[in-house]
């Protein structure tokens, strides 16, 4: 039969572009497994490879979205809320039965470049291997060296919360064919090394963007608007480029002492996520980490002059008079709240960045500022570090909502938040403990 009206012949135009379009995604479906094969020992690898690898994953934060707790490293079954469902890591240690003690390195290789399980089965990309597929062939050696003789542990996968059609694994081949890109870190020959590093440990194996660059519908990390801020567990990442909401614009020196060590006074110290990130930047060569700080300093461009000059001024401002002047007679309900909850461990400033400096105040949303509230900050599960009690037993929905927009207008010149009741409940109903009880069959 042949098209005889345009309705038709769009149709079967449709079709056959659709067929096509599956074809060439069937042939990336299909993925053939690898041979099991012997457990690697000790032995096979270098001890150099080992310590090399070891500063690797630490960069790669392996271990943090491959653990639960302290006393099973690497073991899996930490929950990763995407907008798509909730996603479970899994166990990473060379356990042969629920683990990946059976796994080539051909087979470990695949899994970071292109996102398949050692059986054929496509990942999740909340596993970053969008980034991880920048590594060079050395690091990932060094990277299998270190995870195969970490101890292996028993402990079984856990079922995915994934909502349909994003259950359905075949699919993730779709996604890769469109959004996946093989190609490895392209060094830029005007810069110098030492930026050039950066830029391979920020783009692949420190999957800075996976965080702090907004995603599109479907999870695709929007290119165009790089490092532009984005979310993650709830939390929001803010912009490190051009957008930046700091007070005090991010240099170098700066960036590298945050990064480092967990706290700069012009800016503060790292919550949520951002503080497992720096506790493991901690621990790997501060060339590295100088490395990093470099490239990121320069993703906003030179600084404008304005710019330059509102940051003076508030800095010139904040020294002049670091503490706030309590408003005895017309204090608002939130300036009330701030002066019983808050002041004593924030003003006199001795303790932690003068709020005016710190960029939760002025970023675009108050994700931050009310998860920090409700939540406090606590060190990630069997670690030391800064502690600040949460709030949810002795504030009130209302009564966070006055202190927030007291805070925003107090402590930033951007207009006032919105959305700021829906978004205190909804983080009333997340659980804000740090990983606890592991999953591990003993
Ligand atoms: C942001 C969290 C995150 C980080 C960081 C991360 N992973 Fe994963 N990884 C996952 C998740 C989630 C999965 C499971 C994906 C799925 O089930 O589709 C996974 C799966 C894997 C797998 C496949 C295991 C299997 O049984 O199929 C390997 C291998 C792996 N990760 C190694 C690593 C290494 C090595 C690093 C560090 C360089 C790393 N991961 C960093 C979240 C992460
Ligand atoms: C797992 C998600 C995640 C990853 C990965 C991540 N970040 Fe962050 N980052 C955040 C969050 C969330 C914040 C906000 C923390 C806060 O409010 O204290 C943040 C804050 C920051 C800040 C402070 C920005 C400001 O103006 O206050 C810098 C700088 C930063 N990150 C750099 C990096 C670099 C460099 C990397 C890669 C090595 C990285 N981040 C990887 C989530 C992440
Ligand atoms: C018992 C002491 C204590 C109290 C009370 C307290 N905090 Fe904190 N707060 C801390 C510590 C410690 C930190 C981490 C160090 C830092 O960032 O200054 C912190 C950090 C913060 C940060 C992150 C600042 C940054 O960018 O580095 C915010 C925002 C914050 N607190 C808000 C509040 C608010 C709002 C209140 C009142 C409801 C409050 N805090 C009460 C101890 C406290």
């Amino acid at each position: 039969m042949r098209p005889r009206t345009v309705k038709q012949r769009r149709f079967l135009f449709f079709s056959a572009a659709l067929l096509m379009a599956l074809g060439i995604a069937a042939a990336r479906i299909i993925r053939l497994p690898f041979f099991e094969v012997a457990t690697p020992q000790r032995s096979d690898f270098t001890q150099q490879a080992i310590d090399l690898g070891a500063r690797l994953s630490a960069i790669g934060n392996c271990e943090t979205c491959h653990t639960v707790s302290i006393s099973a490293r690497f073991a899996g079954g930490r929950a990763l809320q995407t907008p798509f469902g909730t996603i479970y890591s899994t166990n990473i240690t060379p356990d042969r039965g629920t683990g990946i003690g059976a796994w080539s390195e051909d087979a470990f290789r695949r899994s970071l470049r292109e996102g398949v399980a050692r059986d054929g089965t496509h990942l999740y990309p909340a596993f970053p291997y969008d980034h991880f597929a920048k590594l060079t062939d050395a690091d990932i050696s060094a990277l299998y060296a270190y995870i195969m003789t970490r101890q292996p542990l028993r402990a079984k996968r856990l079922g995915n919360d994934i909502m349909f059609p994003f259950n359905i694994r075949p699919l993730l081949a779709g996604w890769k064919l469109l959004y996946l890109s093989a190609r490895p870190f392209q060094p830029d020959p005007a810069r110098t090394a030492e930026w050039n590093r950066g830029g391979y440990l920020v783009e692949g194996l420190g999957h800075c963007g996976a965080c702090h660059t907004p995603r599109t519908m479907l999870g695709v990390e929007i290119a165009s608007d790089a490092f532009g801020g984005g979310e993650a567990d709830g939390w929001h990442a803010p912009a490190l480029n051009v957008k930046s909401p700091a007070p005090i614009p991010w240099d170098a020196q700066h960036l590298f002492v945050y990064l480092r060590e967990g706290f700069d006074g012009l800016h503060g110290a790292p919550a949520g996520p951002m503080s497992e990130v720096v506790r493991n930047l901690s621990r790997v060569p501060a060339e590295d980490v100088r490395a990093i700080a470099l490239y990121i300093s320069t993703l906003a461009g030179p600084l404008p002059p304005d710019r330059k000059a509102q940051s003076e001024a508030l800095l010139a401002k904040v020294m002049a008079s670091p503490v706030l002047v309590r408003n005895e007679t017309s204090a608002s309900r939130g300036e009330e709240i701030y002066w019983g909850a808050c002041s004593e461990c924030h003003e006199p400033s001795s303790l932690g960045v003068p709020f005016a400096l710190s960029t939760t105040f002025s970023q675009p949303t108050a994700y931050n500022v009310i998860r920090i509230i409700l939540h406090g900050i606590r060190p990630p599960h069997g670690h030391a570090g800064p502690i600040m009690p949460s709030f949810s037993g002795s504030l009130t929905d209302a009564q966070i909502a006055e202190l927030v927009n007291y805070l925003r207008s107090t402590f930033s010149s951007q207009p006032p938040w919105t959305n700021i009741d829906s978004e205190i409940a909804r983080t009333r109903n997340e659980d804000g403990s740090p990983p606890s009880p592991s999953v591990v069959e003993k």
